[in-house]
């Protein structure tokens, strides 16, 4: 039995925020961020949340899929920005789209979440367990950022994708790659809920995001090549044979450096973090929809999906659309 996606759907809040506006808010310009990362734009929510977002990039991909939410037997978020600790974000989708039938959690990977959750999915899958999951990213990052801190706040952006997968004799997930490595924790954190029970008065406010920057940046240069080397390799697929290579949106320059290290032409990296910004476990489903939106996805097509985020986490999937 193969995994093969069959609907894909993304959702962005209303507002747009441009380099200029971060601008205003702290001591930056358009020119730094454009030149170290190529985002212009980056959407934020007001009214939007987390579930509510998930909640529409699903519904559109179960439209495009044809499906029913009842039909749905596994039901996958993957996020780290839930709006509430407990119920997951999952089961409150699954509430509100009316996919009854499902069992639904939540997977945190950070950035790889969705790769994770496609992983999981197909594990299901194969195994006849499922006949089909719904796996969504969806992140509100803005609620974590640090908005007086100009090396995190500038990356980071909104938004939610969904991908519906099903069990079919065609050919579909021709590989999958994750990995984890918790030795480096510590290189991108958000602490959680500061301890307040009577033993333990920490005094300090819930987290934000900080980051080693470069640490990251190094990371994710050296690992993602090598995790879509194995992923083709496990395949017998070459990299010449793979039309797009869809990778995680954080820096525009993160994604030539991957492009020169597997020795493939810049164009076969599709890229909208100029528009979207680094929307964490939203990121690669998003691009995924937008590319299937605008008809630039063909049967056949091999695509390989790749990411990288805190954890640290990271992960390649090759496809054949
Ligand atoms: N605007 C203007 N200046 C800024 C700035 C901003 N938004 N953010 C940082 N700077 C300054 C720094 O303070 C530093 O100034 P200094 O030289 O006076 O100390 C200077 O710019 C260079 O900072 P540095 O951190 O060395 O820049 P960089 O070239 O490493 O780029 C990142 C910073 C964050 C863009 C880059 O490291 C990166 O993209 N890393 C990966 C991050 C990532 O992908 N995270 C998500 C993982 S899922």
């Amino acid at each position: 039995m193969n995994t093969k996606i069959i609907g894909t759907g993304y959702d962005l809040p209303a507002f747009a925020a441009d380099n200029d506006y971060l601008a205003t808010l702290v001591d930056t310009s358009d020119e730094w961020i454009v030149e170290r990362t190529g985002i212009r734009t980056r959407h934020l929510a007001k009214e939007e949340t987390t579930t509510s977002m998930a909640v529409r990039a699903s519904v559109q991909a179960l439209e495009r899929a044809g499906m029913k939410a009842e039909e749905i037997d596994l039901l996958i978020v993957a996020t780290i920005t839930g709006d509430t600790e407990t119920p997951s974000t999952s089961c409150r989708v699954q509430a509100e789209i009316g996919a009854h039938r499902a069992v639904a959690f939540d997977v945190n990977a950070a950035c790889s979440g969705f790769l994770y959750g496609m992983h999981i999915a197909e594990a299901f899958i194969r195994s006849g367990i499922y006949r089909n999951a719904l796996v969504i990213g969806s992140e509100t990052m803005s609620k974590i950022i640090d908005w007086t801190d100009r090396s995190t706040c500038v990356l980071f952006g909104d938004g939610a994708g969904a991908a519906v997968l099903a069990g079919t004799e065609e050919p579909g997930i021709l590989s999958q790659i994750v990995g984890s490595n918790g030795g480096k924790w510590e290189v991108l954190e958000c602490q959680g809920r500061p301890n307040e029970n009577p033993l333990n008065k920490e005094e300090r406010k819930p987290g934000y995001l900080t980051m080693n920057g470069q640490e990251v940046f190094k990371f994710a240069v050296k690992t993602v090549p090598v995790c879509v080397e194995e992923a083709l390799e496990k395949a017998g697929v070459a990299a010449d044979e793979v039309k797009y290579f869809l990778l995680h949106q954080a820096n525009k320059r993160i994604i030539q450096s991957v492009a020169k290290r597997l020795g493939q032409p810049e164009e076969k990296f599709p890229m909208n973090l100029d528009q979207c910004g680094n929307t964490s476990a939203a990121s690669l489903p998003i691009l995924l929809a937008q590319m299937d939106e605008q008809g630039l996805l063909q049967r056949g097509d091999k695509l390989v999906l790749s990411g990288f985020g805190a954890g640290l986490t990271w992960g390649a999937c090759l496809l054949e659309w």
